[in-house]
């Protein structure tokens, strides 16, 4: 077994002291195979993920161990969790909310992340669980913190953990129904408004990448009433969000889990996406480039991708290289709507 690399993990082995022969939850992300060595410390270890890029990585390593959903639920069974610090405080205080009632009575609360992720705000984090938290360590950037399950928990309600919001995009009036830390959760963005403006009558079938809160799949589904709409994502939040949307607003489509187009096996008529980019990085995110390119494979003869973009991102050479067409169908100072053909 290889030594963990992340800095999360490296301090995590110097405090192993404290998963040994524990019955261990742990939650998010490790990016190293520092879980299997946990699963040889704990009594026994169970990994929950939202996130099905992560799930998928693990999966061999920690088979029926590692579960990917927005929930889990059952009894009080565990003595330890340890949360790793997702990017959204209010993802954070999802979680939490989410598993204490899976934890016993004094059960040790650990949370770990880098210093940039917000895990110095750990004291708020645990405030409603118990006395104020130590910080066990901090190393590269990166802290630990424990406390101790030690307040009465109330029963997890998934329903209070919902943002709810009406918006109109284009002519097509939406309610939106969203967890906390999933994109578009407190208002419609304005590049998938540019998006939903731009867009023409659709049959066929249509696949919404990356599908945040359900936006563009259920504005979709609304105007054009015999499209078969197909939603992926791989935030179990976001998935979860999008059921909802759906169903809040009558209408119909099939939602799951896919990392680019690793669970997608049909061809569709049109590819609709306002995709995922890292701002400020001068390349793209990986599995946006990878979504462009592949997009033709999982295309109907005469079929279409339009996508918006933030202006400053340069998508149009990748287009140009793995399309035969590509148009600007709608623009502004902000944001750009392409539109590629096959
Ligand atoms: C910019 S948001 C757009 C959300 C929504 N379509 C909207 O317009 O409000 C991009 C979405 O892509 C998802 N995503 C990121 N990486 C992904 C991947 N590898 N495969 C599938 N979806 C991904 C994110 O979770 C996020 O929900």
């Amino acid at each position: 077994m290889s030594r963990p690399v992340s800095a999360v993990s490296q301090m995590l082995e110097r405090n192993q002291a404290l998963f040994v022969g524990k019955r261990l939850l742990v939650c998010g992300a490790l990016e190293d195979d520092y879980p299997r060595q946990l699963a040889e410390l704990t009594d026994s270890l169970t990994v929950f993920t939202t996130d099905y890029c992560y799930y998928l990585s693990q999966q061999e390593a920690l088979g029926d161990n590692i579960l990917f959903d927005h929930q889990l639920g059952g009894a009080p069974r565990f003595d330890a969790l340890l949360l790793l610090m997702p990017k959204a405080k209010a993802e954070a205080q999802y979680l939490l909310a989410m598993m204490a009632p899976l934890l016993e009575a004094g059960a040790d609360l650990l949370l770990a992340g880098e210093n940039r992720g917000g895990i110095n705000g750990a004291d708020k984090l645990l405030a409603p669980y118990g006395e104020k938290p130590i910080k066990r360590d901090s190393a590269r950037r990166s802290s630990l913190y424990h406390g101790e399950l030690g307040k009465p928990v109330a029963p997890f309600e998934l329903e209070a953990w919902f943002s709810r919001y009406e918006c109109l995009a284009g002519d097509t009036a939406l309610t939106v129904m969203a967890l906390p830390g999933v994109f578009s959760a407190d208002g419609l963005d304005l590049g998938s408004q540019m998006l939903l403006a731009s867009l023409p009558p659709m049959t066929g079938k249509l696949l919404d990448f990356g599908c945040g809160a359900g936006v563009i799949g259920s504005v979709l589904a609304k105007r054009n009433p015999a499209l078969a709409v197909h939603m992926v994502d791989i935030n179990a939040l976001a998935l979860e969000s999008s059921r909802r949307t759906l169903a809040i607003n009558g209408v119909q489509g099939k939602v799951y889990a896919s990392d680019v187009y690793s669970d997608v096996a049909e061809k569709f008529q049109h590819i609709v996406s306002n995709p995922p980019f890292h701002a400020g990085l001068k390349t793209f995110y990986a599995a946006t480039e990878t979504f462009l390119e592949k997009a033709p494979g999982f295309l109907a003869a005469n079929g279409s991708l339009t996508i918006v973009a933030n202006a400053f991102l340069r998508y149009q050479p990748i287009l140009d290289t793995h399309f035969k067409r590509t148009e600007v169908i709608g623009s502004d100072t902000k944001f750009r709507v392409y539109l590629s053909k096959v």
